[in-house]
């Protein structure tokens, strides 16, 4: 299915990149750019940057990089023209489908795209059903004894899968869905020992459908109404490619503007505990579905929180079983608070029981800080049995020390050293025979991030070794960052544009950096064909390495570099700077390191032509060459000194 072009540029026009990053990350201000934490790779400090005016953002850490469109691409793993229908659906821009596709193209679907307009599909037909007299009777009835409002009903896309073994597949066939798109979208079975028949997988059940992050139905669990011991309780989708569970919570759409605006995430057990919760007052919230957490679970909150308040039931034991999965909170570097309920209670049946005024206030006083929270379960063991003192030292040592930051760390070794009763050195000598153990892990998990910030002082290289070819790249990248930031620019006193003097003076010269020498030939080639080269020219080529290239050089933090830059004689000019002027000390500087790679070379031909004693001509030859080439590089300097005075 194409898009119009005039689809794509109506998105492009009305597109904005503060507001599609910012559905998934919160946003600081800080100068020009606003900056988050990447929502591609963890980490605890921004350096992913927009700028609202170039509509571009970057990660100075991962290196991802793009305009709204590749932000959406990367973010919902999306082809072009998926992020370009999620953007017209975002600035509710009708998509028209270009007239000339061939029937081929038709038939060419993307096999994602069907799936989720399978699933979306699945999802009107049990919305719909649940109003039906089937549905009414006994999902809706069902719905409202547990306090379910219309509204609430509405936001969450609760339905009612009808009782009978085919409604949604002949449903679904007679609007045209494939059985095998209905099929990979765990909509429908295959019957043992005959897999040409298939059935319902959802049936008699009311449906709690389940959405990716941009409000899409990716999934559904569907819950029996009846007592049958013989039945799951519920009933869920199984993986498919648009349905990740790994990286899934539930309620995470309806909860992740809450989330950002409270800072602080609610975790909870099940689908309707999430859906009280909101009943309540309380929409940052979301559900693990049952299971324990996963490392993408986490990243998914990390978008929008470093806080995480996990909301137990009132059982100890079963709260004991699932402390392990809280650890990969800790360790994931987010900041975990419990609350607990009172025995037999679990956020839905309690909220319903005592009201939201009194549930919110019940979640603010009982809210403990998770170590604190660890101890107290266990103090009525070793209360009993001071053996297991011990033991409740390491399993309480286990968990702090999954914390990645150090100061986090030893504020929880003080607290638990006081609740415990135990000297703080004891905590420490355990602490640290524990990270020890798992200094491995915590060192392959952090490299990534250590290796990202190390990518943003790439500019300011510390050691004192930097090779000639570098200093050259970096001053042919200034030439070309100079170029594209501001080539369009005429030149305050003649009639030409910067990029024509810039392009006239470089004509000649070779680039070694290949990625400049083609952004170079690009350049050129654009002003040929009448286009003008702008930022957003080079992203539409769709060459990733140029795209990230010109990124790059568009939002370069090159303040940073001025020291280092100085000791290597490196001009990085000044944006304020005269533009004509600029233009012509960054020619001047190129040239001059140019010339010094070609002495260089001249040098290390004539040492060899002396070790091999070559005969004196070619010998003088080499001396000659490199002393023309020293008069140019005078040259230049006197000039350079002149206009930098
Ligand atoms: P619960 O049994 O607490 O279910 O399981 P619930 O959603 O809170 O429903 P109520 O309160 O009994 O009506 C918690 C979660 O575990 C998963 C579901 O995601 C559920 O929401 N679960 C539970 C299953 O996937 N299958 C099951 O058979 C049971
Ligand atoms: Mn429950």
């Amino acid at each position: 299915m194409g898009i119009s072009k005039l689809t794509t540029d109506k998105v492009k026009e009305r597109m904005d990149i503060a507001e599609v990053v910012g559905d998934y990350v919160p946003l600081k201000k800080k100068g020009q750019n606003l900056w988050a934490c990447c929502p591609f790779h963890g980490e605890k400090t921004p350096s992913f940057s927009l700028s609202p005016a170039k509509q571009i953002y970057k990660c100075f850490g991962c290196g991802k990089a793009g305009d709204p469109i590749q932000f959406i691409m990367d973010i919902e793993g999306v082809g072009f023209q998926e992020a370009i229908r999620h953007l017209a659906g975002k600035y509710g821009i009708e998509v028209e489908e270009d007239q000339d596709r061939t029937p081929e193209q038709d038939q060419a679907q993307n096999e994602r795209e069907s799936l989720f307009i399978a699933l979306g599909f699945a999802r009107d037909f049990f919305v719909k059903n649940l109003q039906s007299d089937e549905g009414r009777s006994i999902g809706l009835s069902y719905f409202k004894e547990r306090g379910f409002t219309p509204s609430i009903i509405e936001k969450f896309d609760l339905g009612y899968a009808l009782d009978g073994w085919d409604n949604m597949l002949k449903a679904a066939k007679s609007a045209g869905f494939q059985e095998d798109i209905l099929l990979k979208a765990g909509l429908v079975l295959q019957k043992e020992g005959d897999p040409s028949r298939i059935y319902d997988r959802f049936r008699n059940r009311v449906i709690f459908t389940i959405h990716n992050i941009s409000g899409k139905p990716i999934g559904f669990g569907a819950r029996i109404l009846t007592k049958d011991k013989n039945q799951p309780k519920y009933i869920n989708s199984p993986e498919t490619p648009v349905y990740h569970k790994s990286d899934v919570l539930y309620g995470m759409f309806q909860a992740k503007k809450a989330i950002r605006d409270k800072d602080n995430c609610f975790l909870v057990e099940g689908y309707t505990d999430v859906v009280s919760m909101h009943l309540s007052g309380i929409e940052n919230v979301v559900a693990s579905s049952g299971t324990s957490l996963t490392d993408g679970q986490i990243k998914l909150i990390k978008r929008f929180t470093n806080q995480v308040t996990v909301l137990y039931d009132g059982d100890s034991a079963g709260i004991k079983a699932s402390l392990r999965g809280i650890d990969l909170l800790l360790e994931g570097g987010l900041n975990v608070k419990a609350v607990v309920f009172p025995d037999g209670e679990d956020p839905d049946s309690y909220s319903r029981k005592v009201g939201s005024e009194a549930f919110q206030a019940y979640l603010a006083a009982n809210s403990r800080d998770f170590i604190g929270f660890k101890i107290g379960l266990y103090q009525e063991e070793y209360a009993k049995d001071p053996i297991r003192k011990a033991e409740v030292i390491r399993e309480v040592v286990l968990s702090i020390g999954k914390i990645p930051d150090p100061i986090i760390r030893s504020v929880y070794a003080k607290e638990a050293s006081n609740l415990l009763e135990i000297e703080e050195e004891i905590i420490h000598a355990e602490l640290n025979k524990s990270i020890l153990k798992t200094q491995k892990d915590f060192y392959n998990k952090q490299k990534q991030e250590i290796e990202a910030e190390e990518a943003i002082q790439e500019i300011l290289p510390t050691e004192i070794e930097t090779s000639f070819e570098e200093i050259l790249r970096i001053q042919e990248r200034e030439m070309v960052r100079i170029l594209v930031n501001y080539g369009t620019q005429k030149l305050s006193e003649q009639e030409i544009s910067l990029s024509s003097y810039l392009l006239s003076e470089t004509e000649d010269l070779e680039f070694s950096t290949p990625v400049y020498a083609r952004l170079l030939k690009l350049y050129r080639y654009a002003l040929v064909k009448g286009l003008i080269p702008t930022v957003e020219y080079f992203i539409g080529l769709g060459d990733q390495e140029i795209q990230k290239e010109v990124i790059d050089l568009v939002t370069m933090r090159h303040e940073v570099s001025v020291h280092w830059a100085d000791k290597h004689q490196i001009i990085i000019n000044k944006e304020s700077d005269d533009l004509s002027l600029t233009g012509y000390k960054t020619i001047l500087r190129l040239k001059r390191k140019m010339v010094q790679k070609m002495m260089e070379e001249a040098k290390l031909k004539l040492k060899n032509a002396e070790l091999e004693k070559l005969p004196d001509q070619q010998i003088i030859g080499f001396q000659e060459l490199y002393f023309e080439l020293k008069k140019v590089q005078l040259e230049i300097d006197r000039e350079l000194g002149i206009v930098i005075g």
